[in-house]
């Protein structure tokens, strides 16, 4: 355990809105000294000292901590993990927030992922997986629609077709095959179609003790009503109020037996795992793992967290996690994302923000930069698809939700752009999915 009164630097990598809540819940934390991150964003500045750093170069990365004599690096996105920066940091001697190469293939490959999930005896989507498109078309036939079709490796969301009919499938196969994702694509999974609402459950890991956080929903499709492509996540509520207390039990055990399945594996998982669920009428079933925070997710996941995120996240990295747990507050929180006009297609930046600091001002709101900079004159611009995540907490859920919108009228971008149904359907109840 870290002294009361001792404090250590600390390296971030990433540069979303989950890099900014992390930042800010690692800045709360009496045991911050200097937080550096990398490469940071017009919000991380304000709390930290962005730097000029490749996050996705292991000895790099390892370098400056050691130079800089961090104690702790967190690491934000799944690329850096996958190229195997949590194992050099390990290496340098540092403690490292995050699984190495072998853990982030959880992520990282699909393929992966559903053979430990095999192997541990947990419960998720039928499939089958392809290195070759003739024999993953046959598969496809022989289904028939509805599938599911994914490239194996990391697509930025966008490896994942749900096709309801046979062509659509077919043509997802192609394109994989094609090389639409590149190397990720080279391998195919095709699994069966679930349904019922979906759910997150985060957990906190050393590779021995798992320490689940509150469940959260993302709301992935651009467009109101569900509707329009997918997207990084265009907003999120914590916690989910339309689980049964027998889904939490199933879903919290299933993130024990996964890191228990790692662990007898030889991977040793020190970070954060993201279970994806879907709660069908057959109880919880994994959808994906997540070798990270979600980003929205954390932007209300970590409000909510009453502990001290640096003594919790050197617990991981150093192994005593057994001797914490965590504490939540009773709030309910919403956020709502702010994005440029046109994504998850091509969009605009550069263009001015304001409001940002009333609506900031606003009791129970934050405002997590994701997408944003500060140009030459000063001024806080857009940079991204994704701009800002408004988060409002409440003794509601209705009173975060409709804090949340009030304060994202605060702000206004040219092209700014939120969808006005976060939380809705949790809001009208469980039928709302029937
Ligand atoms: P993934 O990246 O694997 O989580 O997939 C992205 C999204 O696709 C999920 O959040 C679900 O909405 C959907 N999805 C993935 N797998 C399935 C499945 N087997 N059945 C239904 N929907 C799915
Ligand atoms: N919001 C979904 C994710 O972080 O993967």
């Amino acid at each position: 355990m870290i002294e009361a009164s001792q404090t250590i630097d600390i390296l971030l990598l990433g540069s979303g809105g989950r890099e900014h809540a992390l930042a800010k819940k690692l800045t709360e934390s009496a045991h911050c000294g200097t937080l550096y991150i990398a490469p940071g964003n017009g919000g991380t500045l304000e709390v930290g000292e962005n730097v000029d750093l490749n996050e996705n170069d292991p000895a790099a990365v390892a370098e400056f901590a050691r130079e800089m004599g961090c104690g702790l690096v967190v690491i934000g996105p799944e690329a850096p993990l996958v190229v195997g920066v949590a194992d050099a940091v390990r290496e340098a001697g540092i403690p490292c927030f995050g699984p190495g190469a072998a853990g982030a293939q959880m992520e990282g490959s699909k393929l992966f992922s559903k053979q430990v999930m095999e192997r541990a005896g947990v419960p998720t989507a039928a499939y089958g997986s392809f290195t070759d498109e003739e024999s993953a078309l046959a598969y496809v036939r022989e289904q028939g629609a509805p599938l599911v079709v994914k490239a194996d490796g990391l697509a930025a969301g966008k490896g994942v077709v749900v096709a309801t009919e046979l062509a659509q499938a077919e043509e997802a196969v192609h394109e994989c095959f094609a090389g639409a994702f590149g190397e990720a694509g080279s391998t195919v999974v095709i699994e069966e179609m679930l349904t019922g609402p979906e759910c997150s459950l985060l957990a906190f890991t050393d590779g021995k003790t798992v320490r689940p956080m509150a469940t959260s929903q993302d709301h992935k499709r651009a467009l109101e009503g569900d509707r329009g492509p997918n997207t990084g996540g265009m907003g999120v509520y914590s916690p989910v109020p339309i689980v049964t207390d027998e889904e939490h039990a199933t879903m919290e055990q299933i993130m024990v037996d996964v890191v228990v399945e790692l662990a007898a594996e030889g991977i040793d998982y020190r970070g954060c795992l993201y279970g994806g669920f879907m709660l069908t009428p057959a109880g919880p079933k994994v959808l994906e793992f997540n070798a990270r925070f979600g980003d929205p997710e954390t932007q209300v996941i970590l409000p909510r967290l009453q502990n001290d995120l640096v003594e919790v996240m050197l617990a991981c990295a150093e192994q005593h996690l057994d001797e914490v747990e965590l504490s939540w507050s009773d709030k309910w929180a919403v956020a709502v994302v702010l994005t440029s006009a046109g994504y998850p297609g091509s969009y605009e930046k550069g263009k001015v923000i304001t409001g940002v600091e009333d609506a900031a001002a606003m009791d129970d709101v934050t405002v997590y930069h994701a997408g944003t900079a500060v140009n030459e004159a000063g001024e806080l611009v857009t940079n991204g698809g994704r701009v800002l995540a408004v988060t409002a907490l409440g003794d509601t859920f209705e009173a975060a939700r409709n804090l949340a919108y009030e304060a994202c009228e605060k702000i206004e971008f040219e092209g700014k752009t939120l969808r006005h149904d976060i939380g809705l359907r949790a809001l009208k109840g469980r039928e709302a999915w029937d």
